[in-house]
């Protein structure tokens, strides 16, 4: 079947840097549907050529050696420009001329990608609605019609409900592919394989055997130029409802009965159900929050700016695998390196026997799921040290993709956009999932806003947050895994 790509917003950074990159290496790899036209959408009046030559240029740019003239060629006569607004109906009457003269009348499969500001969302949504652009029905040469929203869908959840509200009024549910990047990472798909196509992690995937989870995403960028959107956003709505929580239901959720879209997005469901939204008093003790130094004098922040740049949470999944198992959450800007990881952190071991028995000298076992830079798994066990009586030692066994597999794993983008062209919805969240989401994150914000407490936490950039993080977790028990994963290959020598 022939497939249209229309992109909204495609003078834009994401475009530039993510969708058209991502698309040019499926092509060189020759991974993309051979029929495959790409619309532009944007105010900027430009030519087909024009664009063509800017891409060119930023392409290259952005994937290095895998820039190559003659494939890019071929790609680019697939790429085609039409300047509109997306308030004008006149526009999309036009958008939509001139996607039948490229079409011929063959059956095809169009996917409208919005990657615009997100204020354009609901009046994109509307005009494609109105200019009979999104209709499936009564076309014979229109077998299927899918939107692509880009994040953040809503700021809260009154307006994801709004934002589905809207879609759904023109796209049924099996039409919509809400991007959550994470969900494209090969990482984290590997999360389910790791737990699911082996049979000897699952037995102990449980209250049984797990202490808590620690799930980090530290970033050692600052804000740059997104102060004027992150200033009102902060890590909750720009990391914990979305990636974060993500992180979670994948690690979290039960085997599903078959491994499709509706079978898996039911299982994540039913985690974040189980999530019980927190009291204001909840939230004072069951969350940290903390700001970098500096952040107030970033560009487009308020001076006087409360914005979390941390945040560290405590959830409790309450169902018949996880209760009594507390999550602990953690993201910030401007740490002390980028790391995401998941700690499964088991229970201590019922007796011990080697040593004076003191629980510092045999930390129980944990499992490290690294998600990126460094992305691999390592298991974390005691060894005993040669020569010594009953001297032990914290070792760990690794694994690391670029040891096994000698491509460098996709960008998240290319994955994703195959599932939307093939119309696998299972890297993508469904609405009821985005608005549980928000029921978990809408009362923390607010009782933070409300209460001003747990306080904002000043720290240094470079930390691992503010230091009440760590405390918070001590008072809890526990320990945060503050570890910059430099997994070094494992020749002989020790690793770290
Ligand atoms: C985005 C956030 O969704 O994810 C950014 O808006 C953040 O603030 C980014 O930096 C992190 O993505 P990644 O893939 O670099 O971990």
């Amino acid at each position: 079947m022939s497939h249209s790509l229309v992109i909204f917003g495609a003078s834009g950074d994401l475009t530039t840097r993510k969708l058209i990159p991502a698309l040019y290496k499926l092509a060189e790899r020759g991974r993309l549907p051979g029929t495959l036209r790409m619309i532009g959408f944007s105010r900027t009046p430009m030519s087909h050529e024009a664009w063509r030559a800017a891409l060119a240029e930023s392409t290259a740019k952005f994937v290095g050696g895998r820039f190559q003239r003659d494939a890019w060629n071929q790609f680019a006569a697939g790429l085609y420009y039409h300047p509109g607004d997306i308030g004008h109906a006149a526009d999309f009457a036009s958008l939509s001329k001139q996607l039948d003269e490229l079409e011929q009348g063959k059956p095809t499969a169009r996917v409208y990608y919005l990657a615009t500001v997100p204020q354009f969302f609901e009046p994109a949504i509307e005009s494609l609605g109105a200019s009979g652009l999104a209709a499936e029905e009564g076309r014979p040469n229109s077998p299927c019609r899918r939107i692509v929203i880009e994040k953040p869908f809503g700021t809260d959840l009154a307006s994801a409900r709004r934002l589905n509200d809207v879609v759904h009024q023109f796209f049924a549910e099996r039409q919509v592919y809400r991007i959550d990047h994470y969900l494209g990472k090969e990482t984290v798909q590997n999360i389910l394989v790791f737990r699911l196509a082996n049979a000897i992690f699952e037995p102990i995937w449980n209250r049984n055997y797990v202490d808590h989870v620690q799930i980090t995403a530290a970033e050692e960028v600052k804000v740059g130029r997104r102060g004027g959107y992150y200033d009102t956003a902060g890590v909750l709505r720009d990391m914990f409802q979305n990636h974060l929580l993500q992180l979670l239901t994948v690690t979290a959720m039960e085997a599903p009965a078959k491994f499709n879209a509706d079978a898996v997005r039911n299982e994540k469901v039913k985690v974040l159900e189980a999530i019980r939204p927190m009291t204001t008093v909840e939230v004072a003790t069951n969350t940290v929050r903390g700001q970098y130094l500096g952040y107030r004098r970033e560009k487009d922040v308020a001076p006087d700016s409360q914005t979390a740049t941390f945040a560290a949470v405590r959830l409790d999944v309450n169902n018949w695998r996880w209760q009594g198992v507390p999550f602990f959450l953690r993201s910030g800007k401007a740490m002390g390196c980028r790391t995401t990881q998941i700690v499964i952190q088991f229970r201590d071991p019922p007796l011990r026997l080697f040593g004076d028995g003191t629980a510092g000298q045999q930390k129980a076992n944990r499992l490290v799921i690294h998600i990126q830079p460094a992305e691999g798994i390592q298991l974390h066990f005691h060894t005993k040290v040669p020569n010594r009586e009953v001297d032990t030692r914290e070792t760990t066994l690794d694994f690391r993709f670029d040891s096994f597999f000698a491509d460098a794993l996709p960008d998240a983008y290319e994955r994703l956009l195959l599932d939307v062209l093939s119309g696998d919805q299972s890297l993508f969240a469904r609405s009821d999932e985005v608005e549980l989401a928000w029921g978990i994150i809408d009362p923390i914000v607010a009782a933070w806003q409300a209460t001003g407490r747990p306080p904002l936490w000043q720290y240094e950039p470079g930390m691992w947050g503010p230091i009440g993080s760590s405390d918070w977790m001590q008072a809890a028990g526990r320990q945060w895994l503050d570890d910059c994963p430099v997994l070094k290959h494992v020749d002989g020598g020790e690793t770290e």
